[in-house]
């Protein structure tokens, strides 16, 4: 009895539901042969396996074109060069010249002051003798200032003779003064006075005017040397040539 019921025959595994083609159009999966390569549209509905590989193709041709847009700096990299290479050379068209004007007035001044250095520093003082007229132009107890200014020299007449007084002060050496109304010098610069034979007397002079060589030249001139001097307070006034006898 058991026998009359067989078993139930196996269920046909049509059922088996196709593989994830949703296109309805499609054959089953089942038969693979007549299936085209599944084309881009069809796999992205359903398939995975076949969906997985294509996006990566449309990714690799998307990398060279999204390094393409990098192409512009390589040629604002090659306009900066440029740019400096003019600068460069701007800045070299007038720094030269500079350099130039420099290096030759630095030359300029060395030369100058080398010929400068030719020509020493020289005073010059007038000369240290001269002839001073005939005995005869002078009168017997004045002091004549005629040689004070050109010579710095002061001839006094008296009556035996004459003498020539360094118009030099002997405090600080300033020029001193002949004052006729008083009869004596005046130094302006301290207020020494010295009589007219050259004796200080007042201020802070420390000693007496000093006496130049006075001499009769040979066309009967007076001759007045300041190179040869007298000091009263070593006792040289009465050397021969510090006093004229005429
Ligand atoms: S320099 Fe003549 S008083 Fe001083």
């Amino acid at each position: 009895m058991a026998d009359e019921n067989p078993p139930p025959p196996p269920k046909p595994a049509a059922p088996v539901p196709p593989e994830p083609t949703a296109d309805p159009d499609t054959k089953s999966a089942a038969d693979p042969a007549p299936t085209p390569v599944p084309t881009p549209p069809m796999s992205a509905a359903g398939d995975a396996t076949a969906a997985a590989p294509k996006p990566a193709a449309p990714a690799a041709a998307a990398a060279p074109a999204a390094a393409k847009p990098p192409a512009p700096p390589p040629a604002a990299a090659t306009a900066k060069p440029a740019d400096e290479g003019v600068s460069r050379r701007s800045f070299m068209s007038w720094a030269l010249p500079v350099g130039w004007v420099a290096f030759s007035a630095a030359c300029t001044s060395s030369l100058v002051a080398t010929a400068r250095f030719m020509f020493p520093n020289v005073l010059f003082e007038p000369p240290q003798s001269f002839k001073a007229g005939f005995p005869g132009e002078y009168n017997v107890g004045e002091v004549d200032v005629r040689w004070k200014d050109a010579f710095s020299v002061w001839i006094v007449r008296e009556a035996d003779g004459f003498y020539a007084i360094i118009a030099v002060c002997t405090h600080l050496g300033c020029s001193p003064n002949w004052l006729p109304a008083e009869n004596k010098f005046k130094c302006p610069c301290h207020g020494s006075g010295f009589y007219r034979t050259g004796v200080n007397f007042e201020g802070p002079a420390p000693r007496p005017l000093e006496r130049a060589r006075i001499v009769l030249s040979d066309d009967g001139q007076i001759l007045v040397d300041k190179s040869v001097k007298f000091q009263e307070e070593k006792g040289e006034w009465t050397k021969p040539e510090a006093f004229l006898k005429g």
